[in-house]
């Protein structure tokens, strides 16, 4: 039986066990594959992955905080996304081998209401998460800026990504504006940390918010109040998942039976 797991240090709070297990129980394929959690203690990561490689008993892991860039440092083989955005969220294990993925990339991408090609985005944050989001919009030729708290961050991030960094920007002039910082996580007001205005979105705008508790976040709240289109972190969740276990199975997942799981 092809074992999968997401792994992490924590991963408890994970949602992907129960998201990849009703994809894979919609697919037809629950005897036959396992999705289960795996924590981690950071002084065994390499040896816990390379055990899992060889055993031959995982077909593949998703790969979530803190391990990502890790993931990536012990593939044998990698996707240009992987490589470019330094993390990978996905290794499969093919004969002993490690191959590694970033499907965040595109999961952001697929999680949009339209393909923005051509059109300005603002990314605020630059760790792991943004690099993903810049890569991936850039990639498909979208005029990405970064702002960071610490705005060396945003300009190295920007730099090597093919992005601009902007000290102030003007929220009101992006088509496309995505939070991959943690403000929200813990209750803070987005408003008070962002260089966002709850007045300052638009009707044609889309706004992402990787950050997902209970309920809309603060900042998706006010986007979609001002008539904005909203996408949350949840749906980021599912499309990357999706992607992952299309990697792993070959078959396409019905993210309708992942988000219902994901929002249970
Ligand atoms: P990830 O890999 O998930 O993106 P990370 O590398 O820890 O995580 O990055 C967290 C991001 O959230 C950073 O851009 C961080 O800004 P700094 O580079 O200045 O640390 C941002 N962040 C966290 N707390 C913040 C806050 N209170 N206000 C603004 N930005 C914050």
């Amino acid at each position: 039986m092809p074992g999968l797991a997401v792994i992490g240090h924590p991963v408890a709070h994970s949602r992907s066990p129960e998201m990849q297990m009703a994809a894979l129980t919609e697919l037809g394929l629950a005897g036959e594959w396992i999705y289960g959690a795996l924590d981690i203690a950071p002084e065994d990561f390499e040896a816990e992955v390379a055990a899992l490689a060889l055993e031959g008993e995982y077909a593949g892991v998703n790969v979530t905080v803190p391990y990502k860039e890790a993931a990536l440092a012990m593939a044998d083989e990698a996707s240009e996304a992987a490589r470019a955005i330094g993390a990978a969220n996905t290794l499969s294990f093919r004969d002993g081998r490690i191959v590694a993925d970033n499907t965040d990339a595109g999961g952001l991408l697929r999680s949009l209401p339209h393909l923005p090609e051509g059109e300005r985005a603002l990314v605020l944050g630059a760790g792991g998460a943004a690099r993903a989001a810049i890569w991936a919009l850039v990639d498909i030729g979208v005029e990405v800026e970064v702002w960071n708290r610490t705005p060396e961050r945003a300009e190295a991030v920007a730099r090597q990504l093919g992005a601009r960094a902007v000290a102030e920007p003007v929220a009101a002039e992006y088509d496309l504006i995505v939070n991959t910082t943690a403000v929200g996580l813990a209750g803070e007001d987005p408003f008070e940390h962002l260089p966002l205005a709850a007045d300052s979105f638009r009707p044609e705008q889309v706004v992402v918010d990787m950050v997902y508790g209970e309920g809309p976040s603060a900042l998706l709240a006010a986007a979609a109040a001002a008539g904005a289109s909203t996408v949350d972190g949840l749906e980021m969740l599912v499309q990357q998942g999706a992607l992952s276990l299309r990697i792993w199975t070959g078959a396409e997942p019905s993210l309708e039976a992942m988000r219902a799981a994901v929002h249970r």
